[in-house]
């Protein structure tokens, strides 16, 4: 999938493109089926809600569970990423968020690049946000937001936050989200029919199978889930092979160390047999589990 000069100038000015649909029913079962079983393991990389069973996140899904590998080197969403960035690209960090009926908690207003700049050492904000929707995403069962065009201001003062949720984030303050929402369009307006017209927060809404790609700088967050209706979302983030990160301070199933560029697979892979590596198939390595607070010096990267 390539994009348009259009697409190019409005990922530009907004921070994000959406693509209602991308991909089939057909192609979306094969992931959605998959998740119950790689919830219910009772591993590091499933992240669960404060106080509940709910999982909350999966880490890395893409090292050991087949259509996730696949889902991982498909080209509708590797290509127009790697034609944006001009280079090739490797996995950064791979989730399946749960957001669960009744359960999902918030996710607080935050932009990915602080965490990657600050715990990760990531040089640059060459890496790009991809959200796949596994269940239809609605007003109502917690829709990620974006503050339009925030992605502009380049990285924010930010607080880490290891209170309000079970997964600690660096998070950006209310007075600061105030300016941004405002100067991105402020609270938005009614048409003459009464339908609201969006301002400064705009959340892309549409069927299992959409797909977003959003800047790593754009603020976004999502409220929790009071509805009866799962919200699964696949979270992956793209980075630049000469952009990768010089510290392993977070373990290797949350921020990864493979620098190896992505090779695609045809675009039909996910309905289609093709044999792909999955090296934690039968468990996560223990070196997975070791972290570093010193940068990395030389790292052999693979060109
Ligand atoms: C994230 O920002 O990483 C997740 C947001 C969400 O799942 O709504
Ligand atoms: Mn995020």
């Amino acid at each position: 999938m390539r994009l348009t000069p259009e697409q190019i100038e409005r990922f530009d000015r907004d921070g994000y493109l959406f693509f209602p649909g991308l991909f089939t029913p057909q192609e979306t079962r094969t992931l959605t089926e998959a998740v119950p079983a790689l919830y219910a393991r009772r591993e590091a990389y499933n992240v669960r809600e404060k106080g509940s069973d709910a999982v909350r996140t999966n880490f890395a899904a893409h090292l050991y569970s087949e259509p996730f590998a696949k889902l991982a080197r498909h080209p509708r969403m590797v290509q127009p990423v790697q034609d944006l960035f001009g280079e090739r690209l490797y996995m950064h960090q791979f989730k399946i968020n749960g957001k669960m009926a009744h359960e999902g908690d918030v996710w607080q207003w935050h932009q990915d690049y602080g965490t990657w700049k600050n715990d990760d050492l990531m040089p640059t904000e060459r890496a790009m946000n991809v959200a796949i929707f596994l269940d239809d995403v609605n007003p109502f069962n917690g829709p990620l937001m974006f503050i339009r065009g925030s992605h502009k201001k380049g990285v924010l003062d930010a607080k880490h936050d290891l209170e309000t949720t079970s997964y600690p984030l660096w998070t950006v303050d209310n007075a600061l989200i105030g300016q941004l929402v405002e100067r991105g369009g402020g609270q938005g307006t009614f048409d003459a029919d009464g339908r609201y017209v969006p301002g400064g927060i705009i959340s892309p809404n549409g069927p299992a199978g959409s797909m977003i790609l959003f800047h790593s700088c754009l603020v976004h967050a999502s409220t929790s889930n009071m509805s009866p209706w799962n919200r699964v979302s696949v979270y992956l983030s793209l980075c630049a092979v000469g952009n990768h990160i010089r510290r392993f301070k977070r373990p290797e199933y949350i921020a990864h160390r493979d620098f190896a560029p992505i090779d695609c697979l045809p675009d039909d892979c996910l309905l289609t047999d093709y044999p792909v590596d999955l090296p934690w198939k039968d468990g996560m390595p223990a070196s997975a589990l070791v972290t570093s607070t010193e940068p990395i010096d030389k790292l052999e990267v693979a060109a």
